[in-house]
Formats: C-alpha cells, structure tokens, sequence
C-alpha cells in the first residue's frame, strides 16, 4: 500500500456547479492539492445517470462541470483529471465489491434512507422511484475511490457517510481474502464550512434549484441574490443575524473583517438587507467575475474539454488497471 498522500474527489455533472460545491469541495481539493501531482479530480458522469435522463443535457453539464474546475484553477497538467466513464475499471472493481457489500449496509444509506422515509411519509410504497442505482451509489462511489489508492477524499458533510463506507468496504474486503489490496481512505472537510445554506435556507444544492451559481453574469448573479430568503424582523442582534441565511453565505465569501463590519452595520441599523445584498454581490461579482470569463470562453469550445478529459484519463487508465489487476489476483480471477 502507498504512504503518499493522494488525493481524490468527484462532482457529479447534475447541474451548473454552486457556490457551495466551491467552498465545500472545488477549493479546498484544489487548494490542498498543490504541490502534489499526485490529485485525482473527476466528473461522475455515471453517478448522474440516476438523475438525468437527456444525453444532450448529460452531454452539456459534463463540460459546464469540467469548465467550472479549470476556471477554478484546475491545471490539467498538474494533476489527473478525467471523466469517470472513461475508465472501465471502475466499473469492473464495481461489480467485485457488490460480492462483499452486505445489502444492510446500503439500506441504511443516507440518500436512499432519505427516498424511503419521504415514501413511507407521503404514503407509498417504500421504494418507489428508487433505481439500483441509487441504491448501489455508495458501491460505485467506493470504487470510484479505491481505483486509485486514494488516501485522502475532500468533500462536504453529505459526502462523508459515503467515504466512511467506502473504508467499510476495504477492510471488509482485506479482511476477507486476507490481503491488503484496498487502502482505506479519509474523508477531507473544511471545519467551518460544512453546509453553504441556499437561497431558501436549504442546504444549498442543484436538486433543489436554491443556488447562487459559481459562474455566470452579473444578472444571474444579481438574480439568485435577490431571492436569499429575509426576515422582515426590525431588530438583529449579532447571534440572531449570525443564524440568517443571508450570513451563511455571505461570511464565506467575505473577509472576517467585513464579516465583523456588516453584522454591527445591520444590528445599529446603519444599513438594511438590500443594502447588504447589494455588498454581497459586489462581492461576489469581484470574487468570480474573472474566472466566469475564463469559464465562458473554455464552453465555447466543447471539443477542447472533451480532449483536456479524454487525455487525462489516458494518464490514469494504466492506473487502474494496474490496481484491478492486484485486485484480480486476490480473488482468483487473474
Ligand atoms: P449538489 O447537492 O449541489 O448536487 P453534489 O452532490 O454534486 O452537490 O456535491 C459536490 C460536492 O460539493 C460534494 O463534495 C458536496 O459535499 C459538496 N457540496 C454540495 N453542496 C454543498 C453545500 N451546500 N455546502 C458545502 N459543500 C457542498
Ligand atoms: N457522491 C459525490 C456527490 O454527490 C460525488 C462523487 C462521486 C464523489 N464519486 C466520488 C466524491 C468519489 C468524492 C469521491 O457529491
């Protein structure tokens, strides 16, 4: 097993990527990955599958999704960075692992816990609309990971029941043909940014369409600021404008200092919240408004992504393989 550190983490291409994917995953894995060509950022394109049905729309968010990680800093060169369906193995070490994942485990999954207890509540059957694949998710995830020894997975507070599985899952396959093929990996969060509310005060999120985008204009921009959900209350005093969903967002993206300045401006009364709003987006127009032009420029030409992607998963399909084959050999099938 390798001591280096290496660093893995996946988004999936389900819709324009968020201010919450930046600071909860984009930034701190690209952040922590500097200086280490050891990095594996991927576009979980078969992961979306159980929630988007158009190949054209699959099609365009893979290259919104790649687009937003290059315009965030992502060099290519520096690191590994491919579309998950380019690599086959993943798949195959898949279907090895569903041998040694007991399916109680999967039950008590956190995404398809959550399908069955809406069911039970709205009245239908428990498994109603849910696919195998969201119910295999996590299986698909742990290979996703363990393809490439990753040790490290940065990714927000919903991600981490997952990557805890997916150490489950090691051991237990270690345990069982007594060798140790699979490193178990750690999950990476950033401690004061677990969960980025969205607009309605939400767990900011594509499936729940309650996103300031990453990158866009500054109408979108201006748009989703709008609709940050505000209370009419006359009076905040710090802690009670500290749990608003307008400062959850906002003291991500501004200094502590600002941070400080407009918490004592709302509670004296100097300014109200459309004038914090307005300070918001002037912030966040400052913070993304290059990036987003590098960010429209690369979706002018699709073809460029598609090569940046299937070139590095050329890098990396060796990788697997070499991975699956040491697998393959523990099981007996080699
Ligand atoms: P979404 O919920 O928008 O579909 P994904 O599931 O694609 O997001 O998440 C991609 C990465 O971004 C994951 O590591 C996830 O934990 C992180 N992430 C998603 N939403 C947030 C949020 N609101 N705050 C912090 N991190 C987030
Ligand atoms: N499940 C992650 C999400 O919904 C995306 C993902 C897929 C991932 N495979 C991964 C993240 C492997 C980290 C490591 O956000």
């Amino acid at each position: 097993m390798t001591q280096k550190n290496i660093i893995l983490t996946g988004i999936k291409p389900t819709g324009q990527p968020h201010i919450g994917n930046y600071f909860g995953a984009i930034e701190p894995a690209l952040r922590r990955s500097k200086d280490n060509e050891n990095s594996f950022f991927f576009i979980a394109d078969y992961h979306a599958l159980n929630t988007i049905s158009s190949a054209e729309e699959l099609k365009n968010l893979t290259h919104v999704v790649a687009a937003s990680w290059i315009a965030s800093g992502l060099d290519p060169k520096k690191c590994h960075f491919y579309r998950q369906s380019d690599i086959p193995q993943i798949f195959e070490l898949e279907t090895i692992l569903n041998a040694t994942v007991p399916k109680g485990w999967m039950n008590k999954a956190h995404a398809y816990k959550a399908a069955v207890d809406k069911n039970r509540a709205d009245n239908k059957d428990v498994d109603t609309d849910v696919n195998m694949g969201l119910y295999n998710y996590p299986i698909l995830m742990a290979s996703d990971i363990l393809i490439f020894n990753a040790n490290k997975v940065p990714v927000g507070k919903d991600q981490v029941q997952h990557v805890e599985i997916t150490r489950d899952i090691a051991a237990r396959f270690n345990s069982k043909y007594s060798k140790n093929v699979l490193t178990l990996p750690e999950y990476i969060i950033e401690k004061d940014i677990q969960e980025i509310p969205g607009l309605d005060g939400r767990k900011m999120s594509k499936s729940y369409g309650n996103v300031i985008p990453l990158y866009g204009t500054e109408e979108d921009w201006h748009a989703s600021v709008r609709k940050i959900v505000t209370d009419s209350e006359a009076s905040h005093t710090i802690e009670s404008f500290k749990a608003t969903t307008f400062y959850g967002i906002y003291h991500h993206i501004a200094s502590d200092e600002e941070s400080r300045v407009l918490c004592e401006s709302i509670v004296n009364h100097s300014i109200g919240w459309k004038e914090a709003k307005e300070d918001l987006l002037n912030k966040i127009v400052k913070r993304f408004e290059e990036p987003s032009r590098v960010y429209l420029e690369l979706l002018k030409n699709p073809n460029k992504i598609d090569q940046i992607l299937s070139e590095g998963a050329d890098k990396v399909r060796p990788l697997a393989e070499e991975a699956l084959k040491l697998v393959k050999t523990s099981i007996g099938i080699s």
